[in-house]
């Protein structure tokens, strides 16, 4: 089958078209025909630092192959013994094994059946390859971690993004009334995801006009998560998506008596059910604002490597 390979840790130039066995699968897992791959800053990272790799890669003792992606739209071609959850020919999408290595980049994945969700026949593979890592991150953030409920107030960071384009309507579905930061650029996306109210980070300080957020989503570098702390209300929820809870924020986040927890997404099949239902229902959609075929995967990279992605990046097989 044909892969993307990661040849060494560095550059695009590093990604390279290889022919490699078709996986075979073990008892809890179905072999995957991939139609289309959603990319991720986290596979940026990956592909740059051996940190990256070492930490969300983690390839097995003596594995010299890296195959980069997580996430996966695609059709069951076959099922291991114990898997009775899905059958030859089903759609299924999802984020395969991560933290770990999920192979993704390739024509074919080993996915464990317990970290996939049969596709809704009325979403395409790229919307739903697109609805994994990302969608996941903002469903944990928000419903298992933030507990969101109706009429909470929330703030949304980087609303135009991946996570956020997804955390936006997702907080709207539980009800809450919804403030997205973005550029001026995307004030009409973010508002049409259902977004409350819109904040130009460029041109306004969002601790200034919020200070009474019930829940606030971070996901920028730096000492903005102290500035979220700013915004979010004494005993309310902070979830980031980068900054650990330590140090000065630690101090802070206990002041404020919040609860604040650092997420890092984990592969669930069962929240993957709980978004396919809200994409069957057209609750959730995903916004892809480029598709890249195969050979051009390491474009893909690079578009994400912007920082300035509007919703998502998807690669078709
Ligand atoms: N811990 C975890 O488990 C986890 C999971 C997923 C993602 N992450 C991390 O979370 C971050 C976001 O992920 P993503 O997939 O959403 O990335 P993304 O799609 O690349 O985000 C791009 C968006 O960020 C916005 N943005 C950039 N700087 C901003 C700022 N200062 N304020 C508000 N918006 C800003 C941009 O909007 P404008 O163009 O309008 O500036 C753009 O739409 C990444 O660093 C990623 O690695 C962590």
């Amino acid at each position: 089958m044909k892969a993307i390979i990661l040849k060494q840790v560095g550059g695009i130039e590093n990604l390279t078209l290889a022919e490699l066995p078709t996986p075979s699968i073990q008892a809890n897992e179905v072999l995957v025909q991939v139609k289309a791959i959603g990319i991720n800053p986290v596979d940026n990272f990956v592909r740059q630092n051996q940190f990256g790799v070492d930490n969300f890669l983690k390839p097995a003792p003596g594995e010299d192959t890296y195959v980069l992606g997580w996430d996966i739209s695609g059709t069951v071609i076959e099922t291991g013994s114990a898997v009775n959850t899905f059958k030859k020919g089903d759609e299924v999408f999802g984020m395969v094994n991560f933290p770990g290595h999920g192979k993704a980049y390739a024509q074919y994945v080993a996915a464990p059946a317990s970290h996939l969700a049969l596709k809704p026949a009325n979403v395409s593979h790229e919307e739903a390859a697109a609805a994994t890592l990302a969608a996941l991150t903002a469903w944990q953030a928000l419903v298992t971690y933030a507990k969101v409920q109706r009429g909470d107030k929330v703030l949304i960071h980087a609303a135009a993004g991946g996570v956020g384009h997804y955390a936006v309507q997702i907080a709207k579905h539980f009800g809450a009334y919804v403030i997205g930061t973005a550029s001026l650029a995307n004030r009409g996306f973010v508002q049409e995801l259902g977004a409350d109210e819109f904040i130009d980070y460029s041109a306004e300080k969002f601790e200034d006009r919020v200070k009474d957020a019930d829940v606030v989503l971070d996901s920028i570098y730096g000492d903005h998560v102290l500035r979220s702390l700013e915004a979010v209300k004494k005993g309310g929820r902070l979830i980031t998506l980068l900054a650990f809870i330590e140090g000065n924020i630690a101090q802070k986040v206990q002041e404020k008596e919040v609860f604040a927890h650092r997420l890092g997404v984990s592969s669930n099949g069962q929240d993957m059910q709980q978004i396919a239902q809200l994409m069957q229902d057209r609750h959730l959609r995903s916004y892809i604002s480029e598709t890249y075929p195969f050979t051009e995967l390491p474009k893909a990279h690079q578009q994400v490597a912007t920082g300035k992605t509007r919703g998502k990046i998807v690669v078709t097989v």
